[in-house]
């Protein structure tokens, strides 16, 4: 048994490009993200405020928020005081902010001791509450990191216990490193449905070892209804090393919809908002829908 509607959490425009060295054109990813609104995606990651030394490919986030804001389920990722207050200037109103279980990623991510960081963002959490602002918080390497090697799943249930107690709305549950297999998926999302029930719970997964489509049916089995994806398969951490794309959109909602499962996105529509970073991208698009779409 699994949900018949699904909500799909497009990430392309942030995890999709962060990891891409050459700049995409601003203009470039605004028509990405509105055709990526027209294809019927109802929640989406459109950019980053992050430091533009670490990430170069963020630097827009203020042109692009200012350009796209005012549509509901817009969101801009966030990992400090600095980044939530340029994003809720730039009109965000909802934001992501993101941490990893393992402490030693995100030393490397966010220059930031696990404990240090969580010191800083509970309060700021309960500011953003305060302003009616929807927080999700991304939770990565909560399988499996990149330098601490696997990641027991009871941390990662006290990192996400920490946060629905701090008010988070969201909690996004990550792959980082497509490492995991089904029976971590199910077994994860069956621990976190049942020890923090009162948040909207998502999965998060990264393709390296082409596990992700079987790790989505796993979460759905285990009653997760809400997926990020990447259009065109794009994706990455700069700052984890195994991070290759996220799973595509397109190959997430085609799966779907032959199981009977809605999720109100139109594929041809995902296939003309590939078109359109394809010529600004160095990855080759491999995704099973995209390769083989003009198969019946
Ligand atoms: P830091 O160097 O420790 O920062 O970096 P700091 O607070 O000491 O400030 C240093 C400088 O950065 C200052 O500028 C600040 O103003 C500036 P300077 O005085 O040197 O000119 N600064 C900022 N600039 C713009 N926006 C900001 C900001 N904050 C400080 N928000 C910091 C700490 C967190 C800033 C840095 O490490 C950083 O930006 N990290 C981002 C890393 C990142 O974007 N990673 C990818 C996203 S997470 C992800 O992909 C995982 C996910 O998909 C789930 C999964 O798959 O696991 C979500
Ligand atoms: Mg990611």
């Amino acid at each position: 048994q699994y949900p018949t509607n699904v909500t799909i959490i497009e990430v392309g425009p942030r995890d999709g490009l962060q990891n891409e060295s050459q700049f995409v054109p601003t203009e470039t990813k605004i028509t990405f993200i509105q055709k990526l609104w027209g294809a019927g995606v109802k929640e989406m990651e459109v950019t980053s405020f992050v430091s533009p030394k670490w990430v170069p490919q963020m630097m827009d986030a203020k042109e692009i928020m200012n350009e796209v804001r005012g549509t509901p389920g817009t969101i801009a990722l966030t990992p400090n005081k600095k980044g939530i207050d340029e994003a809720l200037q730039a009109g965000a109103e909802a934001v992501a902010i993101f941490i990893g279980v393992s402490s030693t990623f995100n030393e490397k991510n966010i220059n930031r001791k696990t404990e240090e960081a969580m010191e800083v963002l509970v309060p700021l959490i309960a500011d953003l509450k305060e302003q009616g602002i929807f927080v999700r918080a991304c939770i990565s390497t909560a399988f499996h990191c990149p330098y601490e090697g696997k990641i027991d799943p009871q941390d990662t249930l006290a990192l996400c216990k920490q946060f629905v107690e701090a008010g988070v709305n969201e909690l996004s549950v990550a792959d980082t490193i497509g490492k995991a297999t089904p029976r971590e998926s199910f077994d994860l999302f069956t621990l976190l449905k049942e020890h923090v029930p009162n948040v909207l719970l998502t999965a998060h997964f990264h393709d390296t070892r082409k596990m992700a489509l079987a790790n989505i049916y796993a979460a759905l089995l285990a009653g997760v209804d809400r997926f990020d994806s990447s259009t065109g398969g794009l994706g990455g951490c700069p700052f984890a090393p195994g991070a290759s794309g996220n799973v595509a959109t397109e190959d997430v909602v085609y799966m779907l919809h032959e199981m009977g499962v809605e999720t109100g996105i139109d594929l041809d529509e995902l296939v003309e908002a590939i078109n359109i970073v394809k010529p600004y991208v160095s990855r080759a698009f491999t995704s099973g829908y995209y390769m083989n779409k003009s198969l019946s």
